[in-house]
């Protein structure tokens, strides 16, 4: 699927060279759903957008966002429709410090940085409940209600303990009970619950004030974090910058059961203050490709994205300016499907 952002490109090809040299037949469809189509068309997606889409194996999205749009308009009208009407309710954000790049923070060498952020992606802080009243008066007031279920709490729970039992069995919950008195409580009581049926997992718990402190501090305590959608949301483009930049952080919106496609993206926005530009990252991108297709079950693909990218990453000469360098987008795409190929022959 197409979106505002020149790394999409840079993505598919690298798909296409990972499928070529592992024999895979991707059966690509786009669709032009961007704001340029809404400034068009006065909608991001068509009225029948989720229908069209349903039938897939899986959705691949650049991220969405324009200067002459406003964000609630892009956004809930193609981004977050998706990941609720797919149940997508897992947002599965890996941090993780690749060799060649340097995390700011000073004394983790690639290796030691490595946890994944599993933000819940349907309810939480993003509801719709609420509303305003006395608009334009002195008396306006806005109401915005936080939505926590059992259902979702446990959901996304169960995703971090099950993922973490494939790790280093270490989950962390992303809290805030002593401030927020109902929904984050109630968080802590689920995640409490949860942890019993984990016996082997190690849990602990932090307030989100001082895990984002941690998460500058001691990026090596972590596992599996579990946070509420918007904890997650803030916690990932931090964990992004600790691991170099926001321009290579990789995300799945994952609906486990596969009822429904799930959808691969880029932590980042659309950076309209370098579009056009061509010196976006792409690798964010390239790697969420890279997640897509380990969900679809090609897992040797997706290791050969994850190797080349971090090999390109390894040469100083070809990094975009977020990284220091003067590489255009299209140059490490080409230089990460070059890898691809190269190593993929006999
Ligand atoms: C993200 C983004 C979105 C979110 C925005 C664009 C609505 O920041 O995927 O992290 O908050 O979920
Ligand atoms: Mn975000």
């Amino acid at each position: 699927m197409a979106s505002d952002m020149s790394v999409v490109p840079e993505g598919l090809r690298v798909l296409e060279a990972a499928g070529r040299s592992h024999h895979i037949t991707l059966d690509l469809h786009h669709f032009d759903w961007s704001c340029q189509t809404y400034l068009k068309t006065g909608r991001m997606m068509p009225e029948d957008g989720l229908d069209q889409l349903r039938g897939f194996d899986a959705i691949y999205l650049g991220a969405v966002g324009y200067p002459g749009v406003a964000d609630h308009i892009s956004l809930w009208g193609l981004l977050i429709p998706i990941r609720r009407a797919f149940q997508q309710y897992v947002n599965l954000r890996p941090v993780r410090l690749l060799r060649g790049i340097e995390s700011p923070v000073k004394g983790f060498p690639p290796g030691q940085i490595d946890f994944c952020i599993v933000r819940e992606n349907n309810e939480g802080e993003y509801s719709e409940v609420g509303g305003r009243l006395y608009r334009h008066t002195d008396s306006e007031l806005a109401v915005q209600e936080t939505v926590f279920t059992r259902h979702g709490c446990d959901r996304i729970m169960r995703y971090a303990f099950d993922l973490a039992r494939t790790r280093r069995g270490h989950v962390t919950s992303a809290t805030k009970s002593n401030g927020i008195i109902h929904t984050m409580p109630f968080w802590d009581e689920r995640f409490a619950l949860m942890a019993t049926q984990f016996p082997d997992v190690r849990t602990d718990q932090y307030h989100i004030d001082i895990l984002s402190a941690h998460f500058v501090q001691h990026p090596d305590w972590f596992d599996v974090v579990v946070a509420s959608n918007l904890f997650g949301d803030i916690l990932s483009d931090l964990g992004a910058a600790v691991v170099g930049s926001v321009g290579l952080a990789p995300s799945a919106n994952l609906n486990p059961e596969q009822q429904y496609p799930s959808m691969f993206e880029p932590v980042h926005g659309s950076a309209p203050d370098i579009a056009g530009k061509g010196i976006a990252n792409p690798i964010a991108q390239i790697w969420s490709g890279a997640m897509m297709l380990r969900h679809l079950g090609e897992s040797k693909a997706a290791l050969a994205i994850e190797r080349a990218l971090e090999a390109v990453l390894a040469r100083p000469d070809v990094r975009t300016p977020d990284l220091g360098g003067k590489a255009h987008t299209r140059e490490v795409g080409d230089a990460i499907a070059n890898e691809i190929s190269v190593v993929a022959e006999p």
